[in-house]
């Protein structure tokens, strides 16, 4: 007889069925307990498929405490617990492909409702499916009384604390003032989805990165706004939750009690959530039968990577609330719903190298090279390490596997590692002290997160970089001239400087590798082309660092010409729109360098040109004269722009309050200034009436006595 244990690596259904639950229980206590997740939704939903096909196959291993029984996560033990009085519903997904799945969800619905093929389509309203947390607020007599996550469905934990901080959802629903007529009914339970928006993620995971660079303990960047969201909804402080920026967007209810003229509609009532004050996304849709419902699918899969926030699909519901009656419940899902999912945002892959770039600021930026995975709708390869604090931080090495992320246009990332998956000890990664093209020393300046190389145009790879940026649609635009044709040209040696372009002729192109007389030609055609341009895209081709697109389109229109920006002083250039110090002495840094005004002399005789024209007018200067102290932080402007903005008009921005201050302009948590100016009687204004004296505020005048 052969001993079980030879069979070790090929377990049986019930040993693969305990071992997917033991996973699927500490990965599920991780994910909604403990907010911090260690593997990607879409590997969850892998384990807990293939769990649900064995049990399917073998009922008889089924277990009453399976992860597949259950609804929710569990009740996190420090916040009090608050029963739902309406249950809150999960909703069944749809895999199949965005046609048969619309198609099989309405086919479905009409054969519950006993419906005829001649008998008209079914009304839907068609919704995003928001990835953020669930939510059920809970107001009485117009009152935000309670607000309680979803918990398992039956139970949730009270958050109002936290949810009170959320300035989207209201306090207060003054049903008299929004719907004439249609008074707020005695209960009324929002239920919506609070999430974070992506640019508020960011941001607020760059402020994590500072805290930890400064040596904060305890404190941590967020996997994915989801998981930032969910953190600071379950914080048992409020002031933390308060710091998180938070989003919310109603898409259904709960308990609703007294109400006599309630809607019939779902529709009808998310446009009374809306009128009530409520974010209701405006992609919402009503759709009849399944091909609209298809085309919206389409049409919000195409926006998606727009979008400010994460979605993972849209929801399909059945718009009259009779017929949701009808159709009723199966377990915990309605029959009226359905979710349509689009292709996960994050993924497993493994790291097969770590490769390190020069860019074209000769920034070494170190690469994942990835066994491609398909996530956020393409194949990816490579995912951007960022920097040497950001590659450590994460610590990834070769052979490791890898959750990575790809939300929104934003570049894939690593958001982390799977620590157990990981074999042996791979070396950790380090960042080179040579650039890894041409030798030249790389050096991380002090207070600098990146390491440079120093060879400048000396570095082909920075060559290279230089001549795509200036050959590009949006700069110069010559047509056919690309990254492995740079990369001959560079390498061989033809072109090392912008004007070098311009001196190739058609045996030094068609001679080059893969390369047909008929496309010399045409590379050849397309610099004739180039030469004919307009002063932004020449000044954005020229590559100075800081003066992308929109700067350049308002440096051509404020100087009008070429020399006159060439000879511009500092304080000249900080005359010009959107212009601040960094960025006005980047560009005078640049035009000093001999060898830069030698290229641009060099295109110019060429044959590079473009119309040239009069100055803008100079901007008209109201506040030449008056000094200004800011204070506190504005609701609308960063403290860098308020000053670049009254510096533009004339004003002097003085960082401490004395007798010779004219306005102190005061935001909110002003300091010790805003009582010296009291102190000194000086004139205290707010970031409004800044806005009037600079003549771009609502009002014209101002009232300022
Ligand atoms: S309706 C009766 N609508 O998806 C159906 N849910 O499993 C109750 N979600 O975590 C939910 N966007 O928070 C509904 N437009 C939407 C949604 C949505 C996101 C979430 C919900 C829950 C899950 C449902």
């Amino acid at each position: 007889m052969t001993h079980p244990d030879l069979f070790a690596d090929e377990p049986s259904p019930a040993q693969r069925a305990a071992e997917l639950r033991a996973q699927l229980h500490h990965h599920a206590h991780l994910y909604y307990t403990l907010d911090a997740p260690e593997i990607p939704d879409a590997e969850y939903d892998r384990l807990f498929r293939e769990l649900q096909a064995i049990e399917a196959a073998h009922p008889e291993l089924l277990t009453p405490d399976s992860p597949t029984q259950r609804v929710g996560g569990a009740v996190l033990k420090s916040l009090p617990s608050v029963r739902h009085a309406v249950p809150m519903l999960s909703i069944r997904t749809e895999t199949d492909t965005e046609a048969t799945g619309a198609a099989a969800f309405d086919g479905r619905i009409r054969r519950e409702l006993g419906l005829a093929e001649g008998d008209g389509p079914v009304e839907y309203v068609a919704e995003l499916k928001f990835d953020g947390l669930a939510m059920s607020l809970r107001y009485e007599r117009g009152v935000l009384v309670q607000a309680a996550t979803r918990g398992d469905g039956e139970s949730g934990e009270d958050v109002t604390h936290n949810i009170r901080t959320i300035g989207q959802i209201p306090l207060r629903i003054d049903g008299a003032a929004a719907t004439a007529g249609d008074p707020v009914p005695a209960v009324l339970e929002v239920r919506g989805e609070v999430y974070m928006r992506r640019d508020d993620f960011e941001a607020l995971n760059e402020r994590q990165r500072q805290k930890i660079a400064a040596g904060a303990k305890g404190e941590k960047t967020f996997v994915n706004p989801r998981n930032a969201a969910a953190g600071a909804v379950r914080q048992l402080d409020s002031g933390i939750a308060a710091q998180r920026p938070l989003s919310f967007f109603a898409y259904g209810l709960g308990e609703v009690v007294g109400d006599q003229r309630a809607p019939d509609t779902q529709f009808g009532w998310l446009m009374r959530l809306k009128a009530w004050g409520f974010p209701v996304a405006e992609q919402t849709a009503v759709c009849r039968g399944a091909d609209e419902l298809v085309a919206f699918h389409q049409r919000i899969g195409a926006q998606r990577d727009q979008l400010p926030y994460d979605i993972d699909g849209v929801v399909y519901k059945v718009n009259s609330l009779a017929l949701q009656q009808q159709l009723g419940f199966v377990t915990r899902e309605p029959r009226w719903a359905v979710a349509h999912k689009y292709p996960a945002q994050e993924q497993l892959t493994t790291v097969l190298a770590i490769d390190v770039q020069v860019g074209r600021t000769g920034k070494l930026t170190p690469v994942a090279k990835l066994a491609p995975v398909f996530v956020g709708g393409v194949t990816v390869t490579n995912a951007t390490l960022h920097n040497e604090d950001e590659a450590r931080r994460k610590d990834v090495r070769v052979g490791d596997t890898v959750i990575v992320r790809r939300a929104g246009d934003v570049i894939p990332e690593v958001v982390s590692v799977l620590l157990d998956k990981r074999e042996g000890e791979p070396p950790v990664f380090t960042m080179p002290h040579e650039c890894p093209v041409c030798g030249s020393a790389a050096v991380r300046e002090e207070g600098e997160v990146d390491y440079r190389c120093t060879g400048g145009l000396f570095c082909a790879a920075q060559r290279k970089q230089a001549i795509l940026h200036y050959a590009q649609r949006r700069a110069v635009d010559i047509e056919g001239l690309g990254d492995k044709l740079v990369e001959q040209l560079v390498d061989a040696g033809v072109v090392n400087t912008l004007p070098d372009l311009y001196k190739l002729g058609f045996t030094a192109l068609a001679s080059l590798e893969r390369m047909a007389d008929k496309s010399a030609q045409n590379v050849l055609d397309a610099l004739a082309k180039s030469k004919t341009t307009t002063l932004p895209r020449f000044l954005f081709g020229l590559g100075i660092r800081h003066v992308g697109e929109a700067t350049a389109k308002d440096l051509a229109r404020h100087f009008g010409s070429l020399d006159r920006l060439l000879d511009a002083s500092v304080d000249e250039l900080l005359q010009v729109n959107d212009v601040g110090p960094v960025v006005a002495q980047s560009i005078r840094t640049f035009f000093d360098q001999p060898h830069n005004r030698e290229v641009v002399e060099q295109l110019r005789a060429a044959g590079v040109s473009w119309p040239e024209g009069e100055p803008a007018e100079r901007a008209p200067q109201p506040l030449l004269g008056k000094t200004f102290v800011l204070t506190g932080t504005f609701p609308t402007l960063k403290r860098d722009e308020a000053k670049a903005m009254l510096e533009a008009a004339g004003a002097k921005v003085a960082g401490s309050v004395s007798k010779k201050t004219d306005y102190v302009v005061a935001g909110e948590e002003a300091g010790s200034k805003l009582d010296k100016a009291q102190e000194l009687g000086v004139a205290v204004i707010d970031e409004a009436q800044m806005l009037a004296l600079l003549g771009t505020g609502t009002g014209g005048e101002s009232d300022l006595t």
